[in-house]
């Protein structure tokens, strides 16, 4: 595996490019399969999370293409398979969206738990509650086992606004007989997004954004080419990079909508933002920051997977700064162990975290324990003094297209190397 050698204190200038949304283009891959007939969509970001779910497609006899970079040709008028218990299923979350699109389409599925980001305990409870209303039996022990004569629409109500229960219910409910209605459903862009491809394909579905989703039945999805949101969190990480390096970089090919409770807390803590219609320029340099409190909620409520990226940032801001994860338990913390090595200074109670910012980070090496939590090592690495390595990248892998790329266009200094490599004498005499 590899590692990234990050010489720190840069400030980042320039612009970055973002790419599609990773959490959508998930679900709307598999929803692909619910049409028998061949989609395009367009704007796929080039992340390990969208390999592997095209893999797992393919190995249900799906037809994949790259037509060109960024857009995939999907035909799954050749699925036959109504089981995925691979390693690529048990190793990702959105796996489970196989479940809603196979018992949609076929009225059968045997999918393996899903696996993803270990944030404590991430149960499923509310997709089978709501697939056991559509009128599926479900069968969840070793392996998810779920079948269905008939799906009929219903009311379902969430006990939890659950981003992956709110789309698997969708999927199922779209080729269901008669209504089916999602009370206390989660409104994040890409449970939006999702809803607007499955239109797209003949679904009627009415008030995704809200808190209430009215889905009605239709015998069939036809074909359809469909262009992916711009990812928010991965704008978001560009934004963190931009003020906590005291940088000046526009961040371009965003919704500035999706970024709101981000922007907000940037402004909070001093920084400057300022909005395009689909770009959002981040100044940070000359300025005194100041600490700020942030609490993780439900879109539009700032996000859980922004959440180690700013306390990356509010690390760096002398003050009391309070971060309340509130989504997931204090599992989601795990990496402040990292970022201590760095000489932050965070102490975790239960789901809150107290930062009492230093004037600075200094370099080590430290690991990526999940996905976001290895983009805030970049982070912190970007901003701190000397040099940090960054080990298990193979999670950054799976949300970030070109990371590195990205950043060093900006004026970063980052490499990758082998992890048996020994850091490039290079990078050592450039960092004096
Ligand atoms: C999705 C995202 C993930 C993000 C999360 C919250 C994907 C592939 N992943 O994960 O990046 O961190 O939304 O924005 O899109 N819960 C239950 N029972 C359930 C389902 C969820 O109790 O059946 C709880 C979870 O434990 C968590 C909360 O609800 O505490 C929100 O989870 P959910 O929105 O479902 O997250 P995911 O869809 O797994």
């Amino acid at each position: 595996m590899d590692k990234l050698v990050i010489h720190g204190q840069r400030p980042l200038k320039g612009r970055v490019q973002i790419n599609g949304a990773k959490n959508a283009v998930l679900a709307i891959v598999a929803a692909a399969c619910l049409a028998d007939d061949v989609c395009i969509i367009e704007n796929i970001p080039k992340i390990a999370d969208i390999d592997n779910m095209l893999a797992i497609l393919r190995s249900m006899n799906v037809q994949t293409e790259y037509l060109d970079e960024h857009t995939v040709r999907i035909d799954s008028r050749t699925m036959v398979n109504c089981c995925a218990d691979s390693d690529e299923v048990r190793n990702m979350r959105a796996s489970y969206y196989l479940l809603g699109v196979l018992l949609g389409r076929f009225k059968y599925a045997r999918v393996s738990f899903p696996g993803g980001c270990d944030f404590g305990v991430r149960p499923i409870d509310q997709h089978i509650k709501g697939f056991e209303a559509l009128g599926a039996e479900v069968d969840a022990k070793s392996i998810i086992e779920i079948k269905a004569r008939e799906l009929h629409g219903t009311n379902v109500f969430l006990d939890v606004v659950s981003v992956g229960a709110t789309i698997n219910i969708m999927l199922a409910a779209v080729l269901a007989r008669g209504t089916t209605v999602i009370e206390n459903a989660a409104k994040e862009p890409h449970v939006v997004d999702t809803a607007s491809f499955l239109n797209s394909m003949g679904a009627d579905s009415k008030g995704a954004g809200t808190d209430v989703i009215r889905i009605r039945g239709v015998q069939k999805l036809h074909g359809s080419t469909y262009a992916v949101i711009p990812d928010q969190i991965e704008a978001g990480t560009y934004m963190v990079a931009a003020a906590i390096t005291g940088g000046d970089v526009t961040v371009e090919n965003l919704i500035p909508r999706h970024m709101e409770a981000i922007t907000a807390k940037l402004r909070e803590s001093g920084v400057k933002v300022y909005e395009k219609d689909d770009s959002l320029r981040v100044i940070s340099e000359g300025i005194r920051k100041k600490p700020v409190k942030i609490k993780t909620l439900p879109y539009p409520g700032f996000p859980t997977d922004m959440q180690p990226q700013m306390m990356a940032y509010l690390s760096t801001i002398p003050g009391t700064s309070i971060v309340n994860e509130s989504v997931y338990d204090g599992h989601r913390f795990r990496y402040v162990e990292q970022l201590k090595r760095m000489g932050a200074n965070i102490d975790v109670e239960s789901h809150i975290a107290i930062v009492d910012g230093v004037t600075e980070l200094v370099g080590t090496e430290v690991e990526a324990t999940d996905l976001r939590a290895g983009a805030a090592m970049v982070l912190a690495g970007l901003a701190a003094v000397g040099e940090t390595v960054v080990t298990n990248i193979k999670y950054i892998d799976r949300g970030y297209e070109r990371m590195v790329d990205k950043f060093n266009n900006m004026g970063a200094w980052i490499e990758r190397v082998h992890e048996n490599q020994p850091i490039p004498i290079h990078h050592r005499e450039r960092a004096v």
